[in-house]
């Protein structure tokens, strides 16, 4: 198959829309991600996958920690910062007061949908990207907050729940 093709394929595979993100003010990065999932229970973990070309992707190795935020609909601007749409870099990402710091001392978005708090477990990386495992040390949550998703290239909102 050709990578146009996968590209294609992946572009109709919907996806919940995070933030993970590293690092103490003034140095603090992150990135839009929607290669998150969850591992298992025992303990705690999280997988994502990062390319290892981003900013970010050294910020994550340096500091052994990161933060997973999945976004509310109330975080589409978040999303595009993070993602680069607005070139801005870095540290400017964070100017918006949404965020602060959690209790393991990793950026955290306020109303975000979930927050974990991870500490990196391993990393395997296989060819542009990096899985990262993390360990989550601590979690947040907003009840009320409505899920951001993507796909084909559109940011999108989850519909009713449907009867089964
Ligand atoms: C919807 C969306 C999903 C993305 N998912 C990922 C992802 O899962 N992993 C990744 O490494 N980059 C992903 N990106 C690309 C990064 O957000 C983008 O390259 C970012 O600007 C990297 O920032 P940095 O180089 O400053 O760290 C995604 C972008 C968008 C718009």
């Amino acid at each position: 198959m050709t990578p146009q093709i996968f590209k294609q394929l992946m572009r109709l595979h919907p996806a919940a829309v995070n933030i993970i993100a590293t690092g103490l003010a003034p140095n603090r990065s992150g990135l839009t991600a929607t290669a998150f999932m969850s591992l298992g229970a025992e303990p705690p973990s999280i997988v994502c996958a990062v390319n290892r070309n981003s900013y970010s992707y050294q910020q994550f190795i340096a500091n052994q920690s990161f933060s997973v935020n999945t976004l509310s609909m109330d975080h589409i601007e978040q999303a595009q910062i993070f993602s680069g749409q607005k070139d801005i870099s870095g540290d400017d990402r964070f100017t918006n007061p949404v965020w602060s710091q959690g209790s393991t001392g990793v950026p955290v978005l306020q109303g975000a949908v979930i927050s974990l708090e991870c500490r990196l477990l391993r990393q395997f990386e296989e060819s542009t990207h990096c899985l990262m495992v993390g360990e989550v040390l601590d979690g947040h949550f907003e009840a009320n907050a409505s899920p951001l998703l993507y796909r084909d290239g559109k940011w999108l909102s989850l519909s009713e729940a449907v009867e089964a």
